[in-house]
């Protein structure tokens, strides 16, 4: 319990974060007007050394030609232990132009690594007389990150999200797997000689979105590698959905219709969210603190249960 009132994250959809090397911008106007909620161009690991370059001027380029609508424009820097991160934040916030919302910071371990970006980002924006703050966005995908995650989702008021790197984590962890997310072949459970596969993405999520619900930041989920499994996404992405994310990245096109069909509250989930919220209407209405909906207990709580779901289809609605 606690008397201070859970903060509510940015109120915009995040349901699919589409990728994109900043080394290929034929891809670009594809990603402009893909239906992804949030458009992340890479500078980190898409791109091989030789073009980060070329691939920072690529996107400093297509930031200010292309119109990226509505959508959030996130650039995705390189790591605090590059040679690259600080060219990658100074030349962004020096060049590119205000459709630029976001960076993305990939394997954080600790606050202080926000702290630092912040100051960088903080100085050019002073300097360069830049009207519109930059978001935060980063990944947790080491063992450092997930121990700090609760510090590192405190860290700054620029952040707005958090996702789980899910192939850098494994590697991390010393996790036995090339795997990208998704059902692991080694990782089940054994019942009267049947194998039940469990989930071992499972207690990182829930550690994200613990840390991200404590701090009103969006907890989304990374990548899913094999995007010729359509069914393999969609249950990844709906236990996601199920543990408190509210979106997940798209690393080929295809993937985005899938993202969006999950993380979009369907008609008849909301239109029951609705019917509860009017049953517990009735049941106040008749100095009851709880009743009955099709056979089963909801009260107070499921108002609030009830309430996420209306909340985040109007949100999506809205198009805010
Ligand atoms: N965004 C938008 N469009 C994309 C795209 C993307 N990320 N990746 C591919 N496309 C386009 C292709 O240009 C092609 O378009 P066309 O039909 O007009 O020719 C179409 O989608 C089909 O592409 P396909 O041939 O199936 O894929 P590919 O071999 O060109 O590329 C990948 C496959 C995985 C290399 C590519 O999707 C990619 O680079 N993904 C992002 C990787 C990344 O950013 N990783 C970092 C985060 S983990
Ligand atoms: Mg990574």
């Amino acid at each position: 319990m606690s008397f201070r009132i859970q903060p509510q994250p940015p109120a915009r959809p995040n349901r699919c974060q589409l990728f994109g090397p900043g080394s290929r911008p034929a891809i670009f106007e594809k990603m402009a007007s893909s239906a992804a909620d949030v458009i992340n161009l890479d500078l980190e690991d898409s791109v091989s050394p030789g073009d980060k370059d070329s691939a920072r001027a690529n996107i400093i380029q297509a930031i200010g030609d292309i119109d990226w609508g509505r959508k959030t424009l996130s650039v995705r820097i390189n790591g605090l232990d590059t040679p690259y991160w600080y060219r990658d934040v100074v030349d962004l916030l020096e060049q590119a132009g205000d459709q630029l919302d976001q960076i993305m910071i990939p394997k954080v371990g600790c606050a202080a690594d926000i702290y630092a970006v912040d100051a960088l980002v903080t100085a050019v924006e002073a300097a360069k007389g830049r009207g519109r703050k930059i978001a935060f966005e980063v990944i947790i995908e080491s063992a450092a990150g997930i121990a700090h995650v609760e510090e590192i989702a405190a860290a700054s008021p620029r952040l707005e999200a958090m996702s789980l790197g899910a192939a850098d984590f494994a590697a991390s962890m010393g996790m036995a797997t090339t795997g990208i997310g998704g059902t692991q072949e080694n990782y089940y459970m054994l019942h009267e000689g049947q194998k039940h596969w469990s989930d071992p993405w499972h207690w990182a999520q829930a550690a994200i979105v613990a840390a991200c619900r404590t701090h009103g930041v969006l907890p989304v989920d990374g990548p899913f590698g094999d995007f010729s499994d359509d069914e393999g996404f969609r249950a990844q992405a709906l236990r996601s959905a199920t543990l408190g994310m509210v979106g997940k990245w798209a690393i080929h096109p295809k993937q985005v219709t899938l993202a969006n069909e999950v993380f979009t509250p369907s008609e008849a989930a909301v239109a029951e969210a609705r019917e509860i919220l009017a049953a517990m209407e009735e049941a106040k209405a008749k100095g009851e603190g709880a009743t009955v909906y099709k056979g089963r207990l909801v009260d107070i709580a499921s108002i609030k249960q009830a309430e996420v779901i209306v909340r985040q289809s109007e949100m999506i609605a809205g198009g805010t």
